[in-house]
């Protein structure tokens, strides 16, 4: 392997020697299980959703609003209970990821992991066993909980062990794993929607498979030297980065996190350090993107494909199998994205996808909006042509503002303030997901295909962004970001200009403890 040639901003070049070995990779998968967890639910309950059975069960109402032949086609799924089973869900990871940010730091990336899966093994036997709405919603927040710590470690995890060179790539395994769990969650809806009446009980207790790869396998992981380091595990944190970087001269290195670390020590109030002028970019940016991930309406149409598959007049079961086709071009999508964004960078990758994306969103808009009408059934070609254009919009997605959204925020980022701007971020995720999910089914019920148009200007303001606010991250080192990225760009480095002290303006304690970094 190659071993990387770096180049720091004062020009000279720098040498972090690094291989890319079986460990990291092996640590990458393993940790990424989380994404499996969070993809399969989003899978699920989407399809869940759709099922008679499921329906008949916990929500009657809608199930009889939804075999009244005469029943507008896009009020028909309208039910706040609904919504609040798919979104539950997400109130319980906003906590989750919060708590999960001070796990992160006090105790380690891997024990948040691990914590993650015990959470959404919980959820999975509930909502498996469920015998009312009660218990159902209780088994949701339980995976709520589990993908809150779940998506705040892992990204940050494997940003953190990755070579520079190949830090894009890895995390991007993250998105592939969310987008397997889907396709995954798809086939098993698809299979278990034949078999009445407990098809749904197999769906959702399948959420335990993937709680237990994580749980199992990470006994097997490593810890991120930086984490280990910044618990003044220093030796461990040494031994551990010779160990993944795959040579025994890691000394750049490991003195590169040590002082990030030594730094950090000083740092008193890591959420409030984050509202200080020199921590603006990175929270702006970090926030913007998950934010702006959500506003591509990806949710839209993945929690509710089968739902809008059926709202056009496709049975059951071919919006399942719609849903399935369409879910396989995502995997393929970021599996492309995991081979360019280390060569072509981030911005390229999201605003060539923004474009795809406002083009494919406003065709479906446009469909919708000459050919559904209240009760009508759409004709079988636009309804083929949607499929089309949804897929067109997916593979966007799927190599852009879907990893990248993860990418970037625990990217950008410095040591002291990395677990919690990432939480942040995530945050920002869970919040607007749940904004989405809570009221696209009203929305589509009142401003019908002028939903999909609203999705669309927010495409047009998100690739303005990438071209003039974010700043190329590619192949620099992670702890090199504020010093390589933020002071050079043009905009941002209005926030360093007045304390270019090297604190940069954050609030650090008194009287700096003693060092005790090696
Ligand atoms: C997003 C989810 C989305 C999924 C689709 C994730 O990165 O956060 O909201 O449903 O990708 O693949």
């Amino acid at each position: 392997m190659p071993e990387l040639t770096l180049v720091d901003g004062s020009g000279a070049r720098r040498d972090f020697p690094a291989k890319l070995t079986w460990q990291v990779i092996v640590c990458t998968v393993i940790a990424a299980c989380g994404g499996l967890m969070f993809g399969y639910d989003i899978g699920i309950s989407g399809g869940v959703t759709g099922m008679d059975m499921f329906l008949e069960k916990f929500f009657p109402e809608v199930y009889v609003k939804k075999h009244q032949t005469k029943a507008n086609n896009y009020c028909k799924f309208n039910s706040q209970l609904l919504q609040l089973f798919t979104s539950s869900l997400y109130l319980a990871a906003i906590v989750g990821c919060f708590i999960g940010s001070i796990c992160c730091k006090k105790r380690g990336r891997k024990p948040t992991m691990q914590i993650a899966s015990l959470f959404f093994l919980v959820g999975a036997i509930l909502n498996a066993a469920a015998l009312n709405i009660g218990m159902l919603i209780a088994g949701r927040l339980c995976l709520g909980a589990g993908i809150g710590f779940g998506n705040q470690a892992v990204p940050l995890f494997i940003s953190e062990i990755a070579p520079a060179r190949y830090r894009g790539g890895l995390n991007l395994c993250f998105q592939l794993l969310i987008t397997i769990g889907i396709l995954t969650a798809n086939v098993v809806n698809y299979a278990t929607s034949k078999l009445h009446p407990y098809g749904w009980r197999i769906s959702l207790g399948g959420a335990a498979c993937p709680a237990l790869l994580l749980l199992l396998g990470s006994v097997m992981i490593v810890e991120t030297p930086a984490s280990l380091i910044e618990r003044g595990k220093n030796e461990e944190g040494l031994y551990t980065l010779k160990k993944i970087r795959g040579v025994d001269n890691v000394d750049k290195e490991y003195e590169e996190i040590s002082q990030a670390v030594e730094f950090s020590r000083q740092i008193r109030h890591p959420f409030k350090n984050l509202l200080k002028r020199s921590s603006r970019p990175q929270l702006v940016c970090g926030a913007l993107i998950q934010i702006f991930q959500q506003f591509t309406g990806i949710s839209v149409v993945m929690l509710y494909a089968p739902v809008l598959f059926q709202t056009m007049g496709l049975g059951e079961n071919a919006s399942l199998m719609s849903a399935l086709m369409t879910n396989t071009v995502k995997p393929i999508g970021t599996l492309f994205a995991i081979v360019v964004v280390d060569r072509f960078g981030r911005r390229a990758l999201l605003i060539e996808a923004a474009i795809q994306m406002f083009i494919s969103l406003g065709a479906i808009g446009v469909i919708l909006a000459v050919h559904l009408h209240s009760t009508n059934v759409v004709a079988k070609h636009y309804a083929v042509l949607v499929i089309v254009l949804v897929c067109v919009f997916l593979a966007g997605f799927a190599w852009s503002w879907g990893p990248l959204g993860w990418l970037i925020p625990s990217e950008i980022f410095p040591i002291e303030i990395r677990s919690a701007g990432f939480s942040v971020a995530v945050i920002m995720n869970f919040v607007f997901t749940f904004l989405v999910a809570q009221t696209f089914l009203t929305m589509l019920c009142h401003l019908r295909a002028g939903t999909f148009f609203l999705y669309c200007a927010m495409l047009a303001v998100m690739c303005l962004f990438a071209i003039y606010f974010l700043p190329e991250t590619k192949g620099i080192p992670i702890d090199e970001m504020v010093e390589r990225v933020w002071k050079q760009h043009w905009f941002w480095k209005r926030c360093y200009k007045d304390h270019d002290t090297g604190k940069g303006g954050l609030e650090i304690q008194d009287k700096p403890k003693e060092n005790t970094i090696a």
